[in-house]
């Protein structure tokens, strides 16, 4: 089973390039299935949900031209099947955005129900009460494990979300717009990738007013057409890279960003004792001398994003003093906090909070990634630890982040993805 070997210690300097946003092409290539005309999306993350996705959506008979790894043509003329099997849906949730563009177009999908994951139940209630709100019968009990959606007509409604779900809003977004009539969502999410999928689903056609803010209305066309649409960057990789050089005590420019997506993520960085230098598509993050402590809770964007919450944990755990971290999306969001604490963090967590009593360093051990951003959190703080650290189950962060360990390589880190034993001793003769 491949693993990251990483000999910890070095501050990490110099440029990263950002890859396309995971979140936002994951709605982007289930938008681009709604028409019989060809859509190229680039700037797509070369990751196995993004190359996962593809494969669904050539299930159902879609004609599917992989340019390069950054850029697919599709064409959902061909589409020959609205059913996305279980198979589908567990090797990628985010399946569930083909069950709203199927519905819109065809108005008919049968996708297999989601189950919950590693932070989470996370249910797809709000989903089903938009589509059904939108004139959809939703079957999600008698199904056998697969949600079963059809309807006569599509007609626009007013859908009040009990919280802003970013799939939720996503997912109505791509079966309203084929809807008749106009549909208003209110208590949407915000976060840049649904205002990427809006912009994409308006360039293919659609009306749809307000992605960003805390309503959108949605006024139904007739079918949609072909475009080219490049996705944003990804302002979670970003956060990451931004967060491994305060850990590291190093700076690095990040590149190919978009500013303002990042601003909670720099703001917080900044009350941390970090020098963060804001430009037109790149950031640079310069290390304080020591870190200083301080509290966050994950919102909705722009809020802190729940998605940094483990990263950022991490950079606070060799803080200096306590920090607090509430988590208040998912409710299982902390399961990496074990194996930090194995590397000698002192994090306490009851409930939603964890309570950080900083220490001076961390020691490299062997840790196992619980998901994905908890496994790029544990990369960095291999990063930043004493020795050598193993992270085990990197295929968890292999799903979000586009060559992490060539990329970290580029800013000077030892590190490395080996296959077996061999392999690890012969970085860590390499790297001494
Ligand atoms: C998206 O998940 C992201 N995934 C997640 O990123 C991200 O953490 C999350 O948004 C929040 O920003 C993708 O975009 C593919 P939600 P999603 O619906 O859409 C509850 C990563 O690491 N909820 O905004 O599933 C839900 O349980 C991943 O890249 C309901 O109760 O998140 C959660 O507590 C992890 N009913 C909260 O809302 C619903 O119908 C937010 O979920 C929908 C959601």
């Amino acid at each position: 089973m491949e693993r990251y070997i990483i000999k910890g210690g070095k501050p990490l300097d110099g440029e990263v390039e950002i890859s396309g946003a995971k979140n936002a092409a994951l709605g982007l290539l289930a938008a681009a299935i709604m028409t019989d005309e060809e859509v190229t999306i680039e700037n797509l993350p070369d990751v196995s949900d993004i190359n996962q996705l593809i494969d669904a959506i050539a299930n159902i008979g879609a004609t599917v031209n992989r340019v390069d790894r950054h850029t697919v043509k599709i064409n959902g003329k061909t589409i020959n099947s609205c059913v996305v099997e279980y198979e589908q849906m567990k090797k990628i949730r985010a399946s569930y955005y083909l069950l709203g563009a199927l519905l819109g177009r065809f108005k008919n999908a049968e996708v297999a129900l989601p189950g919950g994951c590693a932070i989470g139940s996370r249910p797809i209630d709000q989903h089903i009460k938009g589509f059904r709100a939108l004139g959809a019968m939703v079957d999600d009990e008698n199904g056998h494990g697969m949600l079963i959606a059809k309807a006569d007509r599509l007609v626009g409604n007013h859908i009040f979300l009990d919280m802003a779900s970013v799939g939720a809003t996503i997912n109505l977004m791509l079966t309203a717009s084929l809807a008749e009539g106009k549909t208003t969502i209110e208590n949407v999410a915000k976060e840049p990738h649904v205002v990427d999928v809006a912009n994409l689903l308006n360039s293919m056609g659609a009306n749809i007013r307000g992605a960003g803010t805390d309503k959108i209305r949605i006024y139904g066309v007739e079918k949609l057409h072909g475009t080219t649409y490049s996705v944003i960057p990804d302002q979670i990789e970003a956060g990451t890279f931004m967060c491994a050089a305060a850990a590291t005590g190093g700076s690095i420019l990040v590149k190919n960003v978009i500013p303002i997506h990042l601003e909670c993520i720099t703001s917080k960085l900044i009350e941390m004792g970090c020098v963060v230098t804001e430009y037109d598509d790149a950031v640079r993050v310069k290390a304080g001398d020591v870190i200083t402590s301080t509290q966050l809770k994950t919102l909705p964007y722009p809020g802190f994003p729940t998605d940094m919450q483990p990263q950022m944990a991490t950079v606070l755990s060799v803080a200096t003093g306590y920090s607090i971290v509430v988590e208040s999306i998912f409710e299982n969001r902390f399961k990496y906090v074990g194996e930090l604490n194995r590397m000698g963090a002192k994090i306490q967590v009851e409930g939603s909070t964890a309570f950080i009593n900083g220490v001076k360093t961390l020691k490299g051990a062997t840790v196992s990634a619980p998901d994905l951003r908890a496994g790029a959190a544990l990369v960095i703080a291999g990063l930043m630890a004493e020795g050598f650290t193993t992270v085990e189950d990197i295929v968890y962060i292999q799903r979000g982040y586009e060559n992490f360990e060539g990329k970290l390589r580029g800013l000077g880190a030892d590190i490395e993805k080996v296959s077996d034993d061999r392999e690890e001793q012969k970085f860590k003769l390499r790297v001494g």
